[in-house]
């Protein structure tokens, strides 16, 4: 067996359990954050299980790269900057800012950095590895699908930075209750750094234009969607005054 099979095997094994996921995430939202609880074995601090579990994306895609024959060609740097500009910050800044004493499973945390692993050599390994080579030559950036997927990518990363800091403003430090977001996309919805996170991946998906960039799209909404919802359901049965019109992840719509 050689890797091409191992790879459409990890693929294939990824793509279903995502299916899966989207489907019991309706049921059982994911044990952590406000939705924590019992009966999900031992746990560690959020932080680190957020630094841990999100280290494979920049540790493995950085090997990959390293040891590609296209590390010197352009796109694939212009999209290990694209990568690294959100991987760096959602595993190396954003956890030392979070302000939250809670914990999260050693399970939730084996499955993190289980997915991120494998999603990250999928993405890593077909932009430096096995990509035709045709795909990926300097005219590329110039092709409306990979503009378009880059202000798709940019503009997702804004929304989901600017709605990460609100939430972060929300307390004080050493604070731990919840309180009802407000300004910029709040104004619409209840979880716009998940809505800010899909648009950026969808970006990502129509900048690399392969099978990679499609599943770790499916990936982002099986994990988001159904969690977004929970976030919605749990802001209106905990705060009466939370505002009506507010929907959970679409402006006007869902
Ligand atoms: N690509 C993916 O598949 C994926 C999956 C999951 C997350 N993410 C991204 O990772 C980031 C964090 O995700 P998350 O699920 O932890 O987000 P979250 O549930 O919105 O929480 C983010 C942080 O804000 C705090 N917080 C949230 N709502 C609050 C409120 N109303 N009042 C006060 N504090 C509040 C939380 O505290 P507590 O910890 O105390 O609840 C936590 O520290 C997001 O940017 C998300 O897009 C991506």
């Amino acid at each position: 067996m050689n890797e091409i099979h191992v790879f459409w095997g990890l693929y294939i094994a990824s793509a279903i359990i995502a299916v899966s996921m989207l489907v019991l995430l309706f049921f059982v939202s994911a044990p952590y954050g406000r939705h924590i609880r019992e009966g999900w074995g031992p746990s560690i601090s959020s932080k680190w299980a957020w630094i841990i579990m999100e280290s494979p994306a920049i540790i493995i895609f950085i090997i990959l790269y390293v040891i590609s024959d296209r590390r010197t060609e352009l796109v694939p740097i212009v999209l290990l900057v694209m990568w690294m500009l959100h991987y760096i910050q959602r595993d190396l800044i954003f956890p030392f800012f979070l302000r939250t004493n809670k914990r999260m499973p050693l399970l939730i945390l084996l499955f993190g950095l289980i997915f991120q692993s494998s999603n990250t050599y999928i993405q890593a390994r077909w932009i430096f590895h096995f990509a035709d080579s045709s795909s990926y030559t300097i005219s590329w950036l110039t092709d409306p699908r990979f503009i378009i997927g880059a202000v798709f990518f940019i503009f997702g990363y804004i929304i989901n930075r600017h709605a990460d800091l609100v939430l972060r403003a929300l307390r004080k430090p050493g604070e731990k209750g919840y309180k009802i977001p407000f300004g910029g996309m709040y104004k619409y919805i209840s979880s716009p750094n998940y809505l800010g996170e899909i648009i950026m991946w969808i970006g990502w998906g129509l900048a690399v234009w392969n099978w990679a960039g499609l599943l770790f799209v499916f990936w982002t909404l099986a994990n988001l969607l159904p969690r977004a919802r929970s976030h919605h359901i749990w802001y209106k049965e905990t705060f009466p005054d939370y505002p009506e019109e507010r929907k959970a992840l679409i402006p006007f719509i869902y």
